[in-house]
């Protein structure tokens, strides 16, 4: 993930916070709140779950990664099961996502890359003889821990929560394959897309593919919606968008709705300029970061898109009384949506008060409640 890591101002509160007593209301105990405002049904509050909620800002995360390297609690199923679960044990969230990485897949396909402690690609891709030999995705053969560590996680999670499978988006994985690293503008992949077109369109048909299998093992798993990570398409104009990035995407989409019928959400990272592009993507969700009021979003996409969203990773480090108008101005926006998920506009920052999402989770539910 990308959330910036630079330090951040501390946050208020530093009581550890007590494990949160499990919700009693009828909706805990009968349809899922997240998956209704996925099909833009009727809920009794709004649903709320945190991008990169099982993570560094966790006194238990980090104490287990103490013991054990990154790679290893992705490819270890009890291990990416324990850290799926640690936030929903604290936090009264309305779902959970998979503890695992946008990368990982590649690794399953033979990619030599670590973590370091973004993704570092040995040979970054960047010759038709490399993409031509990249071999299918077969996930129940190449990567087991994934789809085990969610036969683990489905029977364990509290609330009748449910578990998000997810991958990275196509563009976003060449992002990162053509790179070879992380930057900030990806200057090496965008300028990829006009020198060779062609390589990386068969690229991006080749990931997209391989996403479509791995996302479609995962609901076969027990995925109950997949959501695809997008972080990098706000770096293209929308003409490059179209041709490369949502075309890719278009054919993953499709081939998922063959497979499956859980809930899709497509995360647009800086996507304010694209919305009228992905508006007829056939997804359930799209999610947006805090650059664009979920109620502009609303309004171009219209009636046939829920929207995930999208308060400041940063306004977590507001007092408690800023956080809370923070979260009511999202919420307010969200309600021009047919359905709305809270959560932050990107992944939360490891320097946030466990504390403060402890306050956030609570006001989302109370002032929405109906
Ligand atoms: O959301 C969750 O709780 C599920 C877990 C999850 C991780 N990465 C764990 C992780 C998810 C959904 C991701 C997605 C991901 N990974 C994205 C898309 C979302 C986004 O941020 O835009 C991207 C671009 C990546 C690639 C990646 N992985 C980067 C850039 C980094 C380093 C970022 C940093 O903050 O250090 C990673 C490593 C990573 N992935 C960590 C975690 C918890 C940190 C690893 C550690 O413990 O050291």
């Amino acid at each position: 993930m990308s959330a910036p890591t630079q330090s951040a101002p501390p946050a208020g509160g530093t009581a550890p916070t007590a494990p949160q007593p499990p919700r009693t209301d009828a909706a805990a105990n009968t349809q899922s709140t997240f998956l209704a405002a996925c099909r833009g049904q009727p809920v009794s509050h709004t649903p709320i779950w945190v991008m990169r909620q099982a993570g560094r800002y966790l006194p238990e995360y980090r104490e287990l990664r103490a013991k054990v390297d990154f790679e290893s609690l992705t490819r270890k199923a009890e291990l990416a099961a324990e850290v799926t679960l640690q936030p929903l044990r604290r936090f009264d969230l309305d779902a959970a996502i998979l503890f695992s990485d946008i990368m990982t897949p590649l690794q399953g396909m033979g990619i030599d890359l670590h973590f370091d402690p973004g993704p570092v690609v040995r040979n970054p891709i960047r010759t038709d003889a490399q993409i031509d030999a990249l071999p299918a995705l077969r996930p129940a053969r190449d990567l087991p821990f994934v789809l085990d560590s969610i036969k683990l996680i489905r029977p364990e999670l509290p609330r009748g929560a449910p578990l998000i499978g997810f991958a990275g988006g196509p563009f976003t994985l060449l992002c990162y394959l053509v790179s070879g690293k992380p930057s900030k503008e990806f200057g090496v992949a965008r300028s990829f897309l006009y020198a060779q077109p062609e390589s990386a369109e068969r690229l991006l048909d080749h990931l997209g593919d391989a996403m479509a299998a791995y996302l479609g093992a995962q609901a076969a798993a027990g995925a109950q919606a997949l959501m695809m990570f997008e972080s990098w398409a706000g770096l293209l104009a929308p003409r490059e968008f179209n041709r490369f990035a949502l075309r890719a995407v278009r054919r993953t989409m499709a081939k998922l709705r063959e497979q499956t019928d859980v809930p899709l959400i497509y995360y647009v990272n800086q996507g304010s300029a694209l919305m009228q592009s992905v508006a007829d993507l056939d997804v359930d969700v799209i999610g947006v970061d805090w650059r664009s009021p979920l109620s502009e979003c609303a309004r171009i996409l219209g009636p046939n898109k829920s929207l995930q969203g999208n308060l400041d990773p940063a306004a977590l480090f507001a007092a408690p009384g800023e956080l809370k108008r923070s979260a009511e101005i999202v919420l307010q926006e969200g309600r021009a949506a047919r359905g709305h998920i809270f959560n932050l506009g990107h992944g939360i920052w490891p320097e946030t008060s466990p504390d403060a999402v402890a306050r956030l989770v609570d006001y989302v539910h109370e002032s929405s409640s109906r």
